[in-house]
């Protein structure tokens, strides 16, 4: 038997809510009759082929039937989800909500704080999380198990971090999009079809991300590789190396940074 039984997803039919679920039901991890839901509005439209999992409009039946309770509204919404949680591992999932605001909304000692991402559906995500200092040991192996089920995941130290991914990770494809849509840009500046340099450029992303990912070398190490190789690429990776474009990448993700610090406090 899995150690973990019965999660609930408050705010589990919206996007990343249900990414999450749809990873943990992927990965086998619970049945999905051991899956609850819950919103508002009483939406199940996206459940599909997962039928039998549990949805309520009743944030508290959810908090009743489950041990794992993951927090998956809009910051401005927490207020409103009037629960209490004391005797549930509550992991929260949303950006710039601090575990101490966590405990005032929902009576829970026990308090994950994570970043996940809609990725989670394809179980591609990378969910960095971070606990207090009442969850257990076999807590913290129950919280492994439901984000490794939605790609990748690591224990980081603090909430600081946490904050850092939401604005690294959190946003799929994001900021990854803006460069993809720099490159798209270019090719039909220059007279390439917008459908042509679209599907070239989504299938450059597509290999690069695979053989990233699947390479021992760091990203560093492959931009060197290409400098070495002294090609055509090199002419232009030096190039950028030189011009300020690491910094402005740098101050973008400072200011999405900083916004992770006020956006939670519109919860209050
Ligand atoms: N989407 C992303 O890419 C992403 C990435 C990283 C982190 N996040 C974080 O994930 C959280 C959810 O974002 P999202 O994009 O998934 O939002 P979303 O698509 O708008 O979904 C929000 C969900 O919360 C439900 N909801 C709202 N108020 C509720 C309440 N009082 N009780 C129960 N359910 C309630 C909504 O359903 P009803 O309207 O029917 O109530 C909906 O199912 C946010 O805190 C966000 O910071 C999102």
């Amino acid at each position: 038997m899995s150690i973990v039984q019965n999660i609930g997803v408050i705010g589990g039919t919206g996007q990343l809510g249900w990414a999450i679920v749809q990873g943990v039901l992927a990965d086998g991890l619970v049945a999905p009759k051991e899956l609850w839901v819950s919103n508002r509005s009483g939406k199940s439209s996206v459940l599909g082929e997962w039928s039998e999992v549990n949805v309520t409009t009743c944030n508290q039946e959810l908090v009743d039937a489950c041990q794992v309770v993951i927090l998956s509204v809009p910051p401005h919404l927490l207020s409103t989800i009037q629960i209490n949680a004391k005797d549930c591992l509550v992991v929260s999932v949303m950006a710039g909500v601090s575990i101490e605001m966590i405990k005032r909304h929902t009576g829970a000692n026990r308090i994950v704080r994570a970043m996940s991402s809609p990725a989670a559906a394809q179980r591609l995500a990378y969910s960095p999380w971070c606990v207090n200092a009442q969850v257990t040991d076999k807590e913290r192996e129950k919280v492994a198990l439901i984000f490794d089920a939605c790609g990748l995941a690591d224990q980081v130290p603090d909430e600081d971090q946490i904050d850092r991914f939401t604005v690294l990770t959190g946003p799929v494809p994001g900021f990854v999009a803006f460069y993809a849509d720099c490159m798209v840009d270019y090719a039909v500046k220059r007279g390439i079809s917008h459908e042509v340099a679209k599907r070239a450029i989504l299938q450059l992303f597509l290999a690069s991300g695979t053989l990233m990912a699947q390479s021992t070398m760091s990203p560093g190490e492959h931009v060197q590789q290409m400098i070495d190789y002294s090609g055509t690429t090199a002419a232009g990776l030096e190039t950028m190396k030189k011009s300020p474009i690491a910094a402005d990448i740098a101050h973008g993700l400072d200011m999405a940074y900083n916004k992770t610090q006020t956006i939670g406090g519109q919860s209050d």
